[in-house]
């Protein structure tokens, strides 16, 4: 049966390194892996005064993580922590109390930086917020991505075999985990 993964990229930037990361992982997933990006650059900065009347941005981010069997993480490194805007979505995604959208869910994280650390803190970061959240993450293998423009291009092409083997070695994997939360957790 084909699994609906949401993916999230964690960078606003029309130029985002972290999204042509994505279009690469993509382009490798496993056939039963169906990908829709689920955006969070619309959303008002989260505020609890507002738990009672969500924003239609904030609803459809529960709605679209609601409506998937997993969530994909691609995101950068900002001040060895998350981006705000992901932290914000996070935010938004785990409330109103008792309604969190990743109770259960299945969670790969992965991120590319300019830099050698590759989002190593980072990501550490995201999985603390995650490990709150009670997703259920993919501990292993972890992938922390130096970015290099001519390995990894826009069109999703790695022009680097062994880089390329890890992304799809990294999915296989991802799916992997996946099929066995849901066995476990089915989701409705
Ligand atoms: C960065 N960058 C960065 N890189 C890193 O490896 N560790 C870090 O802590 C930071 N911190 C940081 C903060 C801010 C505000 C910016 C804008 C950038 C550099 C970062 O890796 C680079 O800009 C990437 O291109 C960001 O990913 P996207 O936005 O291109 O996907």
């Amino acid at each position: 049966m084909a699994r609906k993964v949401g993916y999230i990229v964690g960078s606003l930037s029309k130029d985002s390194i972290n999204r042509v990361l994505s279009a690469c992982l993509i382009a490798v997933a496993p056939d039963d892996l169906d990908f829709t990006e689920i955006p969070i650059g619309d959303l008002p900065l989260y505020n609890r005064d507002l738990d009672g009347d969500y924003p239609a941005s904030a609803t459809a981010l529960k709605d679209a993580i609601n409506a998937s069997d997993a969530i994909l993480f691609i995101t950068p490194e900002y001040n060895r922590s998350i981006p705000g805007p992901l932290k914000n979505a996070i935010d938004w995604a785990s409330r109103p109390w008792g309604q969190n959208s990743f109770d259960h869910m299945p969670a790969g994280v992965i991120g590319a930086s300019v830099g050698a650390i590759g989002t190593a803190v980072g990501q550490q970061t995201l999985r603390l917020c995650l490990s709150f959240c009670n997703a259920r993450q993919m501990t292993a293998p972890e992938a922390y991505i130096q970015f290099d423009p001519e390995v990894y291009l826009a069109s999703g092409e790695v022009t680097d075999e062994t880089s390329k083997e890890f992304l799809t070695s990294y999915m296989q994997e991802f799916r992997d985990h996946v099929e066995r939360v849901l066995t476990v957790l089915p989701r409705n």
